[in-house]
C-alpha cells in the first residue's frame, strides 16, 4: 500500500561533522548539507535583505533571495515594505523579473494573475472560467510574505519563521558595526540605491563570507596589491599594526582595527587614507551634526570589517551580502556606502569600492580565485578535515566576546562554525 507519511526526518549529527576546530569537507560539498542550511539557516533565522534606500518611495520594489527562496521586497502603496515570496499562486512562475523598478502591481507572465504591490491577488483575467469553488479561496492567494520583517538602521532583514527571536537579540553586538557606519553620515542616514556590483564566485556561500574575517590570508592571497601599494606608497598603514580578531557571538564576528585607526593623527579621514583639508565640507558638516569630539571618533575610528551572520558583511565603506545558489556556487553583491550631500567623499569611495571590489577589483577577484581553488581541493577526500586552530590557545574573552590580539588568529572562523553547527544541527519542521 502507498503511504502518503512523510518520511520521519533523519537525525542529524552535527558533531560529526564540526568539532571545536575542524570542520569536515562535506560541509561545503554535500547537497544534503546545503538542502540543511538552506532549511535551517535561510529558512529560519534572521537573513539581511536589502536596505532602505533602495525602496524609499512607495511602489519601489527589488527582487532578492533568501538563501534560495526568491523574494521581492515592496514599499506598498499604504507605505508597508514587506518582503513577499516571488512566486505566483497560480502554478508557480516567478512573478517579478526585473531587479528593481516602481510599480502598483506586479502581472505574471504566465497566464496574467496580476498581485498589487501588498501582496494581494488583485486581477485574474478571463474570470468567467471559474466557479464557487475558486471564488471561496480566491482572497487566500495573494503573494506569501515573509513573516518577520524587522530593520536596524535601515538596514532590512527578514525571516521566513513566524517565531525565534527579535532582530535585535539576533543582531547582539552587531549593530556596533552598523553604528560605526552610521556615524561617518553627518544625516545619521546612508544610501545603497545606486547598483551592486556582482561576483559569481565557484565556491561554497561559508568560504565566501567567513573569508572576509580572516586576517590570515591577506600577505599571500593578496601579495600583488602589497607589491604594487608598497613602492607607490599609497597606504599609511604602518607594517605593524596594532588589530585585533573578534567572534562576537551569534556567529558575528569583526576584524577590529580601532586601535590602529587610533594611533593615527588627526588630520585624516578614517585608515589615514583621506586627508581631511580635502573633504573640509564633509568634516564641518559631521562636526555640526555630532559635536568636534564625537565627529573627531567617528573619523578616526571609521568604519569596521564586520561579518553579519549569516550574508551581510560591512568593510569599510563596502556593503557585501550573499546568496547561496549550490554547494558550490555563490553570489555575492558588494556597494559602496554613499553619505547623502557629501559628493566629493562619495566619488573616492566609489573609486576605491570599485578598485578593491568591482569587476577587475583587485581583492575580490584574488579571493574569488582563492574560492575557486578552494572547492577544486575539496575534490580530494584526504585529508576528511580542515584546521582552524590558530590562535586557539591565545583566545581571550573579554565583555566583548572571544578575542584574540593576533590578526592572524582563527577565532572568526571557530566562532562562525560554532554558530553553524548550533544552528544546522537543530530540529528541521517539515
Ligand atoms: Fe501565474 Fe499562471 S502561473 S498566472
Ligand atoms: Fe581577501
Amino acid at each position: 500500500e502507498p503511504t502518503t507519511a512523510a518520511p520521519a526526518a533523519e537525525p542529524f549529527d552535527v558533531s560529526a561533522i564540526v568539532k571545536n576546530h575542524r570542520v569536515h569537507g562535506s560541509v561545503y560539498t554535500s547537497p544534503e548539507i546545503f538542502q540543511r542550511e538552506l532549511d535551517t539557516i535561510f529558512r529560519t533565522g534572521w537573513v539581511y535583505v536589502a536596505h532602505e534606500s533602495e525602496v524609499a518611495e512607495e511602489g519601489d520594489y527589488l527582487t532578492r533571495r533568501i538563501g534560495r527562496d526568491p523574494v521581492v521586497v515592496a514599499h506598498g502603496r499604504d507605505g508597508v515594505i514587506r518582503v513577499l515570496l516571488n512566486r505566483c499562486s497560480h502554478r508557480a512562475n516567478r512573478l517579478c523579473n526585473a531587479e528593481s523598478g516602481n510599480a502598483t502591481s506586479f502581472r505574471c507572465p504566465y497566464h496574467g494573475w496580476t498581485f498589487s504591490n501588498d501582496g494581494s491577488l488583485t486581477a485574474v483575467p478571463m474570470r468567467d472560467g471559474y466557479g464557487e469553488e475558486f471564488q471561496k479561496v480566491r482572497a487566500t492567494l495573494g503573494m506569501s510574505e515573509a513573516p518577520r520583517v524587522d530593520s536596524y538602521g535601515g538596514f532590512i532583514f527578514a525571516s521566513l519563521a513566524a517565531e525565534g527571536i527579535s532582530l535585535k537579540e539576533h543582531l547582539g553586538g552587531a549593530t556596533k558595526a552598523i553604528d560605526r557606519v552610521l556615524d561617518l553620515s553627518p544625516t545619521g542616514k546612508i544610501d545603497l540605491n545606486h547598483g551592486w556590483m556582482k561576483h559569481l564566485h565557484h565556491a561554497n556561500w561559508k568560504m565566501v563570507v567567513e573569508n572576509n574575517v580572516d586576517g590570515y590570508h591577506a600577505l599571500f592571497t593578496h601579495a600583488s596589491v602589497y607589491d604594487a601599494i608598497r613602492p607607490a606608497k599609497v597606504s599609511h598603514v604602518p607594517s605593524k599594526v596594532e588589530v585585533v580578531v573578534r567572534d562576537i557571538g551569534g556567529g558575528h564576528s569583526e576584524i577590529d582595527y580601532s586601535a590602529e585607526y587610533r594611533k593615527l593623527d588627526e588630520e585624516f579621514v578614517w585608515y589615514g587614507r583621506i586627508p581631511r583639508t580635502k573633504l573640509p565640507e564633509y568634516v564641518e558638516a559631521l562636526e555640526a551634526t555630532h559635536g568636534v569630539e564625537k565627529a573627531h571618533d567617528a573619523l578616526v575610528i571609521g568604519p569596521s570589517h564586520t561579518l553579519i551572520w549569516p550574508n551581510l558583511f560591512l568593510a569599510e565603506m563596502n556593503v557585501m551580502y550573499v546568496e547561496p545558489i549550490a554547494p558550490d556556487e555563490t553570489i555575492a553583491y558588494t556597494a559602496a556606502v554613499i553619505v547623502p550631500g557629501q559628493d566629493k567623499l562619495n566619488e573616492r569611495t566609489m573609486r576605491r569600492s570599485e578598485g578593491a571590489m568591482g569587476p577587475a577589483g583587485f581583492l575580490i577577484a584574488d579571493d574569488g580565485e582563492i574560492g575557486m581553488r578552494n572547492q577544486a581541493g575539496l575534490a580530494a577526500r584526504d585529508p576528511e578535515w580542515l584546521e582552524l586552530s590558530r590562535g586557539l590557545e591565545t583566545d581571550i574573552e573579554d565583555e566583548t566576546g572571544i578575542v584574540n590580539s593576533d590578526k592572524s588568529a582563527e577565532t572568526p572562523q571557530r566562532g562562525f562554525y560554532r554558530q553553524w553547527a548550533s544552528v544546522v544541527g537543530q530540529e528541521v519542521s517539515a
